[in-house]
């Protein structure tokens, strides 16, 4: 077993790092406040390759491996999830489904502007009546000889109002159950593309979540991903992927939490020493770190065996489900640890913890996970 990171890794991961420390941690508290999207910084991480890492260098990207891109995205979510979200659907839901299931022509149109971040994506198959439960799909996309059109409405789509490109899932054969649905490339310039409401969400509030209407979109033939009917499978194998990058993000989350716990425990005197030299507050210490580690070794595991050409379906889901129960837990915790303070926003671990909820929902919930992990178990 191989536990070191390559010199490339680490590269990468401080890169990251410095990355976060320099252009996001200033005004992450404002943006959040005030649901201010990143806009000037999302065009910094484009400029840097954080939007297109694992896209080969032919279409414009970094040819980096999943696990590097698991460091990036470990790293932004210490401090900035809002920013992470925007780069893991990015790279992970729009960028990756089209190379690895587009036609040559998509790829070398749309991935050198996904890749630099010129152009934002957004993956759009959660509907107002189909979330957990992906095959009811509303939205339709029938078949006009050289062109579909699309008519209906999909919610909770990350990046909504500032991406110029959609991948859409859409039923084209309603009575083929799955086998009837399509994914597609669609532009948000053409006609009958409508953004919706931007939701006021809970965390990851400076990233912008929209419904987005579809009315008698046509989008030519040569824009549906993959052969007729393949869409829902291309959306299970995309979201497998995309788990990834949410583990990385609710394992950052839950790093961030720690990695301010620990320094505020090492500063703040109660009873005359540090609080981390209480038991009471050491222990909760300990098992922060233990169970940290742990998802670690999970998430970096599920990105290890996607580079392996290996099946990752139940461990990209496992890393999922304990990564996102640890932040949520940890995340707690640390308010706890910071008592009063943490319990206020410039301390930063209740934003942190208002960030972690969604890594228990988003591209697939906790129950999800399990039906997953269940089905490939038993
Ligand atoms: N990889 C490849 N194929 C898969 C697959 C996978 N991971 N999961 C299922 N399939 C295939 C099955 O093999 C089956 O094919 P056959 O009929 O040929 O055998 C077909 O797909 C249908 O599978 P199921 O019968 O298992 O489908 P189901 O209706 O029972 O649903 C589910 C399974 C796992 C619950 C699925 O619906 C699911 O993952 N739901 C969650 C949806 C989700 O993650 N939504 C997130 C929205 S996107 C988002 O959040 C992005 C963002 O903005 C951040």
């Amino acid at each position: 077993m191989q536990f070191e990171l390559t010199e490339e890794q680490i590269s990468v991961k401080e890169a990251a790092r410095d990355f976060t420390q320099q252009e996001l941690s200033p005004g992450v508290i404002d943006r959040d406040r005030n649901m201010q999207h990143p806009t000037a910084q999302v065009k910094k991480m484009g400029e840097m390759g954080f939007l297109g890492m694992m896209v080969d260098p032919e279409y414009g990207g970094g040819g980096m491996d999943t696990l590097s891109y698991v460091l990036a995205m470990e790293e932004i979510s210490k401090i900035d999830s809002s920013s992470s979200v925007i780069m893991s659907v990015n790279n992970s839901l729009v960028c990756w489904g089209i190379e690895e299931y587009g036609t040559e022509e998509q790829k070398q149109k749309y991935l050198p502007l996904l890749a630099s971040g010129e152009w934002i994506g957004s993956f759009c198959l959660s509907e107002p009546e189909a979330g957990s439960d992906a095959t009811s799909q509303r939205t339709t996309a029938v078949d006009m000889g050289d062109y579909y059109l699309l008519n209906g409405t999909k919610n909770w789509i990350t990046n909504g109002g500032k991406s110029s490109l959609h991948v859409v899932i859409a039923q084209t054969y309603p009575d083929k159950g799955h086998r009837g649905i399509n994914a597609f490339i669609v532009e948000t310039s053409w006609p009958g593309v409508t953004i919706g409401a931007k939701e006021d969400k809970l965390g990851i509030r400076a990233s912008d979540t929209h419904t987005i209407m579809y009315n008698d979109v046509k989008v030519p033939k040569y824009n549906r991903i993959a052969e007729d009917g393949f869409g829902f499978k291309f959306a299970m194998k995309v979201l497998t992927g995309g788990r990834i990058g949410i583990a990385a993000q609710a394992l950052g989350i839950a790093a961030g939490a720690y990695e301010l716990s620990e320094r505020y425990a090492k500063e703040r005197e109660a009873f005359g020493k540090p609080i981390s030299q209480h038991q009471a507050i050491a222990f909760k210490l300990a098992d922060m770190a233990t169970e940290i580690e742990a998802a670690r070794l999970l998430v970096y595991r599920a990105a290890w065996m996607k580079d392996q050409g290996m099946d990752y379906t139940s461990s990209a889901a496992m890393a999922k489900l304990f990564a996102s129960e640890v932040a949520m837990k940890h995340t707690v915790e640390a308010i706890q640890v910071h008592g009063g303070y943490g319990f206020v926003k410039e301390y930063h671990v209740e934003r942190l913890m208002r960030d972690a909820k969604i890594t228990q929902i988003y591209e697939g919930t906790s129950e999800m996970q399990r039906i997953v992990i269940s089905r490939n178990i038993l």
